[in-house]
């Protein structure tokens, strides 16, 4: 799908005008498409059906777009969902997730939080992705004070370097994340852990924005020699999310098919899991950017232009507090004016941030832009409204959505002064 292209020089988002949309609403704004996010989570799942896994759960990471009528229309099409906070969990139920849907991921689970969460049905969730054998024993503690069994999968610490940003790397014994597995297999002889909890999978997440599958099949093939060894009658594997998308024109020779990424799951499972057991686990699945950062853009206006000397600075009104990515990991994300024109420019592109890292693109090759003309920052449907702040007293940017039938709603306002002050 050609989601985003000009026509009679003017920017349309999902067959929508991004103009008539920026004229009538105040800016910056995200702006998200029902028509591609929808297509987004059927390919990804509909792929995992066609390489042959078994009955495959998605579970949306929430982290990436929390966002209520987005949530919804996921729920719909029947997604679970992968989250990391209790309030994450109250939304995820609140679109309409169901608990027998939801695991539960990261390492400073509260205990008010694993209480919610045991407590949101009679099994409770359907599982608690754990981090470390001292969450192992808060949970079970929990399960028992709630009268339950709590559903646990070992979080399995692969020992893979995936080539992506540091940042954004998760599958080494230096990352926090998950636990190594002669601890996971030692813990399994160790009763305390067990009155209250049952082992029903195992999962790795070793990174996001991966491009490079290499180190995810190394992570796969450690995650099936560590089923069979657990010897248990597991109900899932969970393979995490990480999916990358092509945010740079560098990046799409080397963007993984969802399909082949499939394929590989597919025979790697195939080769070191199902071929030597008769157990039949379904796989769960944790994606978030591959569903989500290509369904929204982030529409700017221009302020005003700045020049020094050689260096032309675009001063534009969304911050590094609406969109962190450039700023944070120095991310690439494409940018388009809303009226076409020919780029003649190189500029910087920069929002209103008291920070020197407040710049959105350097050294871009830019249209003459003025004051009052509209900017797109592309692909930021994911990690984008969900990792914003307040920074400089800013109000939260209005987020809205083009329906099925084009219709443009408000589906989060912008916040004004009233509710930030
Ligand atoms: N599962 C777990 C346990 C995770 O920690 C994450 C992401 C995901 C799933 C979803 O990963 P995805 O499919 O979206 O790659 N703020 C960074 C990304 C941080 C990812 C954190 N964990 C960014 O903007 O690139």
């Amino acid at each position: 799908m050609k989601h985003i292209d000009y026509k009679n020089k003017k920017l349309q988002f999902a067959s929508t005008d991004i103009q008539a949309i920026a004229q009538k609403h105040k800016t910056p704004f995200f702006l998200y498409s029902e028509e591609i996010l929808s297509k987004n989570y059927l390919d990804f799942y509909q792929a995992a059906f066609k390489a042959g896994l078994h009955a495959p759960l998605v579970c949306f990471a929430l982290k990436s777009n929390p966002n209520r009528e987005l949530l919804k229309i996921l729920a719909k099409l029947g997604s679970g969902a992968d989250i990391v906070s209790g309030g994450e969990l109250k939304r995820a139920l609140e679109a309409g997730i169901t608990p027998d849907k939801i695991v539960f991921s990261g390492v400073g689970k509260t205990e008010e939080e694993i209480l919610f969460a045991l407590k949101t049905s009679p099994q409770g969730i359907f599982s608690f992705n754990v981090e470390s054998l001292e969450e192992l024993e808060l949970i079970n503690l929990c399960a028992k004070k709630t009268k339950r069994t709590a559903r646990v999968c070992f979080r399995l610490n692969p020992e893979v370097q995936p080539k992506t940003h540091k940042h954004i790397s998760t599958g080494n014994k230096t990352h926090k994340f998950g636990i190594l597995q002669n601890e996971i297999l030692n813990s399994l002889k160790e009763k305390k852990y067990w009155t209250h909890s049952k082992l029903v999978g195992l999962s790795i997440h070793i990174g996001s924005q991966l491009l490079d599958l290499r180190a995810t099949k190394r992570a796969l093939i450690t995650l099936s020699e560590v089923a069979l060894k657990t010897n248990l009658p597991l109900e899932f594997l969970d393979v995490g999310g990480g999916l990358g998308v092509d945010y740079h024109p560098d990046e799409s020779p080397k963007l993984p098919h969802v399909n082949d990424y499939m394929e590989l799951i597919s025979s790697t499972l195939n080769k070191h899991f199902y071929s030597k057991t008769t157990l039949q686990p379904r796989v769960v699945f944790e994606p978030g950017r591959r569903i989500v950062a290509r369904a929204g853009i982030f529409v700017m206006k221009v302020l005003r232009n700045k020049v020094s000397e050689d260096n032309h600075f675009v001063i534009v009104d969304g911050g590094m507090n609406d969109f962190m990515r450039p700023s944070l990991y120095g991310a690439y994300h494409h940018l388009l004016p809303v009226r076409e024109s020919k780029a003649t420019k190189k500029c910087h592109v920069v929002g209103p941030i008291c920070e020197t890292t407040d710049c959105f693109a350097s050294g871009r090759l830019m249209p003459l832009l003025k004051s009052g003309d509209f900017l797109v920052l592309m692909d930021t449907g994911a990690y984008g409204f969900s990792m914003g702040s307040n920074y400089n007293l800013r109000g939260r940017p209005l987020e809205l959505l083009v329906d099925k039938k084009r219709k443009v709603k408000v589906v989060n306002k912008a916040q004004e002064y009233d509710v930030l002050l």
